[in-house]
């Protein structure tokens, strides 16, 4: 008689938790930061070994799992695709089975949304999006971490979103709906949102063209940049179409007064964001880097323990 496998828990799409997991994941997360800050070892993962793969660049997301899995006793490891054998071929399925023999979870970052899936397909152990062309969920735990920590909740917020429809932005439209927040997105219409996710989210998105209207009574104004990994070809096609959308003071001034700025980084100051408005008072990026780390950690012990 086999034995079955008790089931895993992905975290590929913010949608593979629900709505009182996110919260639940949002609460460990202020609770891991302030243990950090007042200096509280734990080991809840010792022995534990987390996979990373990066077939693209990362400051963040690469330092905060890495850090976040010594500071909980763990262990990471990271297989670039040149120094591993995925550079050589080796299917991405037979390195999720390899995985699954050795380690306890592996985080992906990847071109394809689909390379994500087909690892997870056959995986035996969590598996984190760590972003790809389709979302970027882990961003939005520690986006939504940082919103909790300076508002108390998101339910019912309005949060603008301006420019691309991009993997960022679809991460925060499943997100608005998931914890029921308004989304007002300002977007040139060539590079508009997926349009199957915008109809499945109807209820929690506003779509406009014109930035004014969307930063009208926001309490968050969040961007990206404008072109994302793997885009640089169409650069000047995209500057071109995005420059109406960059956020200056202007803009911030008509959302609401206690209003955040937000950007999950890399930023370029003078393309989607003003200097004035990344480096004024208002503008929150780096303790919402600074909660990758947090957010991730609460992330990995609720896949893991
Ligand atoms: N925001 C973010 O994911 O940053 P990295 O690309 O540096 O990981
Ligand atoms: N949209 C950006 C996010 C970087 C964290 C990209 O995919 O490059």
């Amino acid at each position: 008689m086999s034995i079955p496998s008790p089931v895993v828990r992905h975290f590929i799409d913010e949608t593979d938790l629900t709505a009182n997991e996110f919260r639940q994941i949002l609460d460990s997360a202020i609770e891991l930061k302030k243990e950090r800050q007042q200096g509280v070892i734990r080991d809840s993962l010792r022995n534990k070994t987390l996979a990373m793969i990066f077939e693209k660049a990362s400051t963040r997301t690469r330092t905060s799992f890495e850090a976040g899995m010594v500071q909980l006793g763990g262990h990471a490891i990271n297989l670039s695709p040149t120094d591993s054998q995925l550079g050589r071929g080796e299917p991405i399925a037979d390195t999720s089975r390899v995985l699954s023999e050795m380690v306890d979870a592996a985080m992906l970052r990847t071109h394809s949304h689909k390379t994500i899936e087909d690892f997870a397909h056959v995986s035996r152990i969590p598996v984190i999006n760590g972003l790809s062309d389709r979302s970027h969920p882990c961003q939005l735990l520690a986006d939504m971490q940082t919103l909790v920590e300076l508002r108390g909740d998101i339910k019912g917020a309005r949060i603008a979103w301006l420019g691309s429809g991009n993997n960022m932005c679809n991460s925060y439209i499943t997100t608005a709906r998931l914890l029921d927040f308004t989304l007002t997105i300002a977007c040139p219409k060539e590079l508009a949102p997926d349009n199957q996710l915008l109809t499945d989210c109807a209820a929690h998105v506003e779509l406009y063209e014109d930035a004014e209207s969307a930063c009208k009574s926001a309490d968050a104004v969040v961007t990206d940049v404008w072109a994302s990994m793997g885009e640089e070809k169409y650069s000047n096609r995209l500057h071109s179409l995005l420059k109406p959308y960059q956020v200056t003071q202007a803009l911030m001034n008509i959302a609401s007064p206690d209003a955040v700025f937000m950007h999950c980084l890399p930023a370029h100051r003078g393309e989607e964001v003003t200097e004035e408005v990344i480096d004024g008072k208002r503008s929150v990026v780096w303790r919402e880097a600074g909660n990758r780390l947090h957010a991730q950690k609460a992330l990995l012990e609720f896949l893991l323990l």
